[in-house]
């Protein structure tokens, strides 16, 4: 386990110049658990140097890869036929592995994948991945903290209605299908860019795939797929942390490697603040010259706002001129890290699924907690606009998401660090 540590981040700094944007982790990931669908060497490029990436490698290697990391890209040996279980050890500090179930099932015919953990920001159900399997044939029981996947037959196409169009389902019906007996409907599929690029190494791969990016996924099940080579799509989430984060600080921040054409809506919000963003041939800079106006938003499923990106539009409300409402529909529990954020001296009143946010001037540096991620992030940049020392415990959340966070700040000209936790207690 890597050792716990928090940021130190002083109040008072302006974030100005350049970073560069790498693959993004929800991508990354997915694409490592689809070389399982094709026995061979399949390398991935534009790979970030994120603690997920190593956990999905571990996990890969228990299930009988090879996985090698090299600066930038990932190649990963899948032999001709891979194990069938991922352990709790290992799921367990990664939601995301439950991404491994559809290929292992396809592959194998029987998958054996424990419950997941991942981020503390809600129930995070799996009723739609088993139901989509279901649709398909599987059969899947949960015994001793295990989901069991069962198609000894292989699988085989139907139409799979998702009651809501999750990312995590859509993905696994999609790595299910590829392989699977005859043709499969996605109806009501994630549209993230993320399951585009999942589509596009599967089509690389020889799977046959139309619709990817719309609400409709259909896909024609072959008999076999072969390694390829692929370049993992930009992080938009990433790319808009920065392009906020300039925001919030009054600052000029050059985002290349970003793909503006996916941060529609972030953007959009940030112009309403009174941000000035100018897209460019290789990214995105965002300047912010006064106070920023406090911004209405509403979490949704893309092109919607993404929910990833509210902590950071609450610390931007959070020093706003004006209030803002805030309204999360996607994980109930992702206001939890707004307590911290009040010890901050936030002004920010939670209403079931909303978030009044008052704003002020400035903030109060504080010690505080991150208690996921995109929290962490949120509140590294909230108190890069507080008086006096700001202190984030649990620094591993966000090294999860952000590839050298505090290195990136630091060429942004803020000087925050990273220490031991005198007061953590092991996660
Ligand atoms: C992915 C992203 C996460 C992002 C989220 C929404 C990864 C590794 N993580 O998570 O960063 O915030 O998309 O953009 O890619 N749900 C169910 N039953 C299911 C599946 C989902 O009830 O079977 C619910 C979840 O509890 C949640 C909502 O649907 O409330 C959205 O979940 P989903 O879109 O599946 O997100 P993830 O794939 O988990």
């Amino acid at each position: 386990m890597p050792p716990v540590e928090r940021i130190r981040v002083p109040g008072g700094a302006r974030l100005d110049g350049e970073v560069r944007v790498t693959g993004a982790k929800n991508s990354v990931l997915k694409l490592m658990a689809a070389a399982l669908l094709a026995e061979g060497t399949t390398v991935l490029d534009e790979v970030p140097d994120i603690l997920d990436v190593r956990y999905m490698a571990d996990l890969l290697d228990h299930l009988g890869c090879k996985t090698e990391r090299m600066p930038g890209s990932v190649r990963v040996t899948v032999p001709a036929v891979p194990g069938n279980e991922a352990e709790y050890e290992l799921v367990r500090r990664l939601r995301a592995s439950i991404c491994v179930l559809g290929p292992l099932l396809t592959r194998t015919g029987e998958a054996r994948v424990a419950l997941p953990g991942g981020d503390a920001i809600g129930s995070r159900g799996l009723d739609l991945h088993i139901a989509g399997l279901e649709r398909m044939g599987a059969t899947i029981e949960s015994e001793h903290g295990f989901l069991i996947a069962r198609a000894r037959g292989g699988l085989t196409g139907a139409t799979v209605v998702l009651d809501f169009p999750s990312v995590g389902a859509t993905e696994t019906v999609l790595m299910a299908s590829v392989l699977a007996e005859g043709r499969t409907v996605i109806d009501n599929a994630a549209r993230e860019p993320e399951i585009v690029d999942i589509a596009d190494m599967l089509q690389q791969m020889g799977a046959k795939i139309g619709g990817a990016g719309t609400s409709t996924i259909e896909v024609e099940g072959v008999s076999a797929l072969a390694p390829t080579r692929h370049a993992t799509v930009p992080d938009r989430i990433v790319a808009s942390t920065f392009a906020f984060g300039a925001a919030i600080t009054r600052g000029d921040v050059h985002i290349r490697g970003a793909r503006a054409e996916h941060m529609d809506l972030p953007l959009e919000k940030l112009t309403a603040a009174g941000a000035d963003v100018t897209v460019e041939d290789d990214g995105v800079r965002v300047r912010m010259d006064g106070r920023p106006h406090a911004v209405d938003v509403v979490t949704l499923p893309y092109p919607g706002f993404a929910t990833d990106l509210q902590p950071l539009v609450i610390a931007l409300n959070a020093v706003g001129e004006g209030s803002a409402m805030i309204t999360e529909n996607v994980f109930e529990a992702r206001f939890m890290f707004v307590n911290e954020m009040i010890r901050l001296g936030a002004d920010i009143h939670i209403d079931g699924h909303h978030a009044a946010v008052r704003g002020r001037e400035r903030l109060s540096g504080a010690p505080v907690q991150a208690t996921d991620i995109r929290a962490g992030a949120g509140l590294v940049f909230a108190g890069l606009v507080a008086d006096g020392e700001t202190t984030v415990g649990g620094a591993h959340h966000i090294d999860r998401g952000y590839p050298a966070f505090v290195e990136q700040l630091r060429g942004l000209g803020a000087d925050v660090g990273r220490e031991p936790d005198p007061y953590a207690y092991p996660s």
